[in-house]
């Protein structure tokens, strides 16, 4: 999704820059641009494609090599096509303001109408809007930027973060913040502006947040962050964020990586949650909601199965788009949301309106720094480090973890119990997994030749199932459904066919004779079968067209070796279909709008 940079320094900025947007990539985005102050005007370079079409097109104009201030953006398309004209920064008519802006703006339409007669408008976008209205204001004013940047904020509706250059203020980027993330960082000379912590790990591992309503003002020597007329101190805190962790480091693409970092994110995890097991207190509470978007949904839900079957939990698990518009009663119940950056936007919302309604926030969170983490009552890091692939992988398999172990914990079990001993092997059958991800591999070639898919799971493995299909669907671009293997007699039967390939989640557990009548089920109707079942097992499944094999383990765990075998077959088949794995098309790695 949409990303922000901006540096002020007594350096060379654009040296920054660049890396730095680079490192903006990974969220997933359409198009890029730059501003820069020169000769008294705003220069704007920004093209449609990637930052390497952006560097190109920088080296083809006469924007500066060098600069103190500068301001930089990648957009994710909402208002108007991916387009050079759409990208950001958008600038005022005289070109003295240069914009860039994540989220959305909602009423943009009805300032623009406003503002056309006098003002020509050159992109579809909301964000160009603030362009023009900071300059009517500059207009009407009292010709003072700040103040009609002020004003400009009071006049937009919507979630948003904003920073602007100008030549009016030179030397200064001002920032506002209104439910979309923003952080200062600390440089050696000067200060970065960023909508995303992980970017800007090798230049800094000190950050200021902004909250909600507050505007900054960042010059290379200082800032000043205010909400309303309220001057706002804040200290700055550290990210614990490691660089060689954000490095490819020899694997083709970052999702390969993060997938084979598993088996140690999972000892990281372990041992973090463990450490601090003794202090983890918990309010009381009658009933435990869990909230999430997407890949962390489907770690909810497994969740919700650990809670209720280890520690005999009342839970109930909810989209978080869904779960804001419900009117539910919150009181007397514990919302625990998970989320890798902290920073989705419906997750956020969610949490707020439980609190407000009297839930404390266990936050099950990646990135700490985010704002779940410091709107959190509880944090419990999934410490998987930083996750660059869109597809996340290795921060399921630490949301897993923790979740686990939560579970064991509000069960009343010590940190010595043997489902905790079982939790320590996990890390090295998942490691057994991918020694044979030869296997793997070459029955993913066979996957990519198909159109469709169905992921068949029960009890664990179902929720398994529904992440093995978002994986096969957001990499490799075939349809996948999952469904419990009970439900295909109700209804999806009627799709099997040889065209039809279906992936059956059936480790060895209290369901495995269950599934293997659903197997059958689907075989005889010509459907060809992939079956993932525990080392051993395979002699039951005959009928099967593929089987992969898993490590034993307890029927409970199931989910930490199957995920990885659904994982690396999504990411094999994508390889070989040839997509850009890290970076799927229409997709975001932070998802700042609801
Ligand atoms: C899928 C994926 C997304 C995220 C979802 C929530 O591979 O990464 O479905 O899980 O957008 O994001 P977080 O966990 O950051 O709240």
């Amino acid at each position: 999704m949409c990303g922000i940079v901006g540096i002020t320094t007594n350096g060379n900025a654009i040296e920054i820059l660049f890396p730095t947007l680079q490192r903006l990539e990974y969220r997933g985005y359409d198009s890029a641009g730059v501003a820069v102050l020169a000769d008294g005007n705003i220069k704007i370079v920004k093209k449609q494609g990637k930052i390497s079409d952006l560097i190109s097109e920088v080296a083809k104009s006469n924007f500066p090599r060098y600069a103190k201030v500068v301001i930089g953006h990648t957009r994710w398309a909402t208002h108007g096509a991916p387009s050079d004209e759409n990208a950001h920064p958008h600038s005022d008519c005289k070109s003295k303001i240069a914009v860039v802006h994540n989220g959305i703006i909602e009423n943009y339409l009805e300032l623009k109408r406003r503002l056309i007669p006098k003002h020509n408008f050159r992109s579809e976008t909301d964000t160009e809007v603030i362009a023009h209205l900071i300059e009517e204001n500059l207009e009407l004013g009292s010709g003072d930027f700040e103040s009609a940047f002020l004003n400009s904020v009071s006049q937009l509706e919507g979630a948003f973060a904003i920073a602007a250059i100008t030549s009016y203020a030179s030397g200064k980027i001002m920032c506002a913040r209104r439910k979309a993330p923003l952080v200062i960082g600390m440089l050696n000379s000067g200060f970065v502006v960023s909508s995303d912590v992980p970017s800007l790990i090798p230049i800094t591992d000190k950050i200021v947040p902004l909250e909600d309503g507050e505007i900054a003002i960042i010059e290379p020597n200082n800032f000043t962050i205010r909400k309303g007329e309220v001057l706002v101190k804040r200290e700055a805190v550290s990210i614990a964020l490691d660089v060689q962790k954000a490095e490819k480091g020899g694997y083709k693409y970052f999702m390969q990586k993060e997938i084979f970092e598993q088996p140690k994110v999972v000892e990281d995890t372990i041992s973090a949650f463990l450490s601090q097991w003794d202090e983890i207190a918990f309010p009381p509470y009658k009933k435990i909601i869990v909230t999430a978007c997407g890949t962390s949904y489907h770690a909810g839900l497994l969740g919700k199965l650990w809670l209720e079957t280890i520690a005999k939990e009342n839970v109930e698990v909810d989209y978080a788009s869904e779960l804001r518009y419900k009117d539910k009663d919150f009181s007397d119940s514990l919302v625990v949301a998970i989320s890798q950056s902290g920073e989705t936007a419906d997750t956020l919302e969610s949490v707020r309106i439980a609190k407000e309604g009297g839930a404390k926030l266990v936050a099950v969170v990646n990135i700490l720094g985010s704002t779940l983490s410091r709107e959190a009552d509880i944090v419990l890091h999934t410490n998987a480090g930083p996750e660059i692939g869109v597809a996340a992988t290795k921060t399921f398999i630490s949301q897993l973890t923790v979740l686990f172990l939560l579970s064991l914990k509000l069960g009343g079990l010590r940190k010595d119990s043997h489902l905790v001993s079982e939790l320590r092997r996990i890390s090295e059958k998942i490691d057994k997994v991918l020694r044979k991800a030869d296997s793997i591999e070459s029955v993913a070639k066979e996957v990519a030749e198909f159109r469709n898919a169905l992921y068949l799971g029960r009890w664990v493995s179902f929720p398994v199932s529904l992440e093995g299909a978002l994986k096969l669907k957001e990499i490799a671009y075939i349809h996948a459904e999952a469904y419990p293997s009970g439900e295909m007699k109700h209804g999806p039967l009627a799709l099997v066919s040889p065209e039809m390939v279906a992936v059956f989640v059936m480790p060895k557990d209290r369901v495995f004779k269950k599934n293997i009548s659903n197997l059958k089920e689907v075989t005889a109707r010509g459907g060809k079968a992939i079956s993932v079942v525990t080392e051993g097992m395979d002699k039951e499944v005959e009928g099967s067209w593929r089987v992969l094999q898993t490590p034993e383990t307890l029927e409970i765990l199931t989910p930490f070796v199957t995920t990885p075998v659904l994982q690396l077959l999504a990411y094999y088949a994508a390889d070989y279909l040839g997509y850009n794995i890290d970076q799927p098309r229409n997709l975001a790695k932070s998802v700042t709008v609801e």
